[in-house]
């Protein structure tokens, strides 16, 4: 049957996060699951109690594509809080999911023979997306060394472009290394994008999530409003929704016509009743989003310090998002070992190898949880290497 399918469909890989989710839904509810990009605590009520009213309220209709205009506002007052400058809701296009919003913009740049650039290791979601799509995605990898951690040679990027390339899928802070890009680094790669023609897609969805003072560089800091860049975002994971399955894009305002036809003909548009709750996270949510944003930087010191005490592993503390990418010495096979760890240590890691090329030595694990639950995790996964 399968046979008859689009090859590209047959093709899709199996997510090596879902399998390895799959394995520990049949373990037993005392697993610690680290694995997937989520943090522990549901949705504020600041946010859920609204998209509730508005569902009782009969708020159940068809909505506008392009998304409710309170939210588009909110988007815009959002960036310009954020990125010191005026936004109008007319950049921004609501989506159902940061995945869809990746989804349309491939639909909008690359289609079937043609290529698209990506930082790897990744998350498996872009690479396979290009896929679906008919296109061939070609990874440009990430260096890793004890001293500096992960670091981009831009002149990979350039190497990797050939006349069949659209566009450079540029995910900072990167899920799954916590790579960030500086402010010159991202001017590299826009340098090299305005001179090839090719378009850049942006996924600075854990922009927030960075170890610094303030949120981490974006394009929006060094583009000009011609620049060939589609920004793909989330309300997933600053706001703790990511099960909301609620994005954006943000685009040239001369693009919302052709976003909206996009999505029209995909999801036809996102519940008018959750874009509801969507303005109160966007609203009102700058202090949560500051309270998890610390926390996590307190579970990254601890874990990277229980791990690396172990002395076999080999790990750089993650610059942005929410995961520590780390390989273990000696073991050579992580997908069984990550399997092992979720029957014997009671913790649910992703394997590198599903992150692609780059990543095949290495486990992620996510920390955007309570600190007092990962100290144990940490140990229960330090005790499986020493045993190991
Ligand atoms: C880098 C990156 N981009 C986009 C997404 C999409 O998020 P969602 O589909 O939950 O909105 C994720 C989720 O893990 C991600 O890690």
């Amino acid at each position: 049957m399968e046979r008859f399918l689009r090859r590209e469909a047959r093709d899709a890989p199996e997510s090596g996060i879902v399998a390895l989710l799959n394995h520990g839904r049949k373990s037993g509810a005392d697993v610690m699951p680290l694995w997937v990009g989520e943090g522990d605590l549901p949705t504020p009520e600041f946010i859920a109690r609204p998209a509730a009213e508005a569902l009782l309220a009969g708020e159940t209709f068809y909505t506008w594509q392009r998304g409710i205009p309170e939210l588009r506002e909110a988007l815009a007052r959002y960036y310009t809080r954020h990125f010191d400058r005026d936004f109008q809701p007319q950049e921004f296009i609501v989506t159902g999911s940061g995945m869809q919003a990746i989804q349309l913009a491939l639909q909008a740049t690359a289609g079937a023979g043609d290529e698209v650039v990506y930082l790897a290791p990744a998350w498996p979601n872009i690479s396979a997306a290009v896929g679906i799509a008919g296109g061939i995605a070609v990874p440009v990898q990430l260096e890793h060394s004890a001293e500096d951690g992960w670091t981009l040679d831009v002149n990979r990027i350039e190497a990797a472009i050939t006349p069949k390339t659209k566009a450079l899928f540029i995910n900072t802070p990167s899920n799954p290394t916590g790579w960030t890009a500086d402010r010159q680094t991202l001017a590299q790669i826009l340098d090299i994008a305005r001179r090839k023609g090719v378009w850049i897609i942006a996924d600075e969805i854990y922009a927030l999530y960075h170890y610094a003072p303030s949120r981490a560089a974006s394009f929006l800091d060094i583009m000009q409003s011609d620049d060939r860049i589609l920004f793909v975002n989330t309300f997933s994971k600053n706001w703790a929704m990511t099960g909301w399955r609620v994005g954006w894009m943000k685009v040239h305002p001369d693009l919302q016509q052709t976003f909206e036809n996009l999505v029209q003909y995909s999801t036809s548009g996102v519940p008018q009743f959750l874009q509801k709750g969507c303005v109160a996270a966007l609203d009102e949510g700058d202090e949560f989003v500051a309270g998890q944003v610390a926390r996590a930087r307190n579970a990254r010191d601890m874990v990277c310090e229980i791990i690396s005490a172990t002395g076999r592993t080999r790990l750089s503390p993650p610059q942005g998002a929410f995961y520590l990418f780390f390989a273990i010495d000696g073991i050579a096979d992580t997908m069984a070992a990550a399997f092992d760890m979720v029957d014997n240590a009671r913790v649910g890691l992703a394997p590198g190898s599903a992150f692609g090329p780059g990543g095949e030595s290495f486990y992620r694990l996510c920390f955007n949880r309570r600190v007092d639950e990962l100290e144990q995790a940490a140990e229960r996964i330090a005790g499986w290497i020493k045993g190991n």
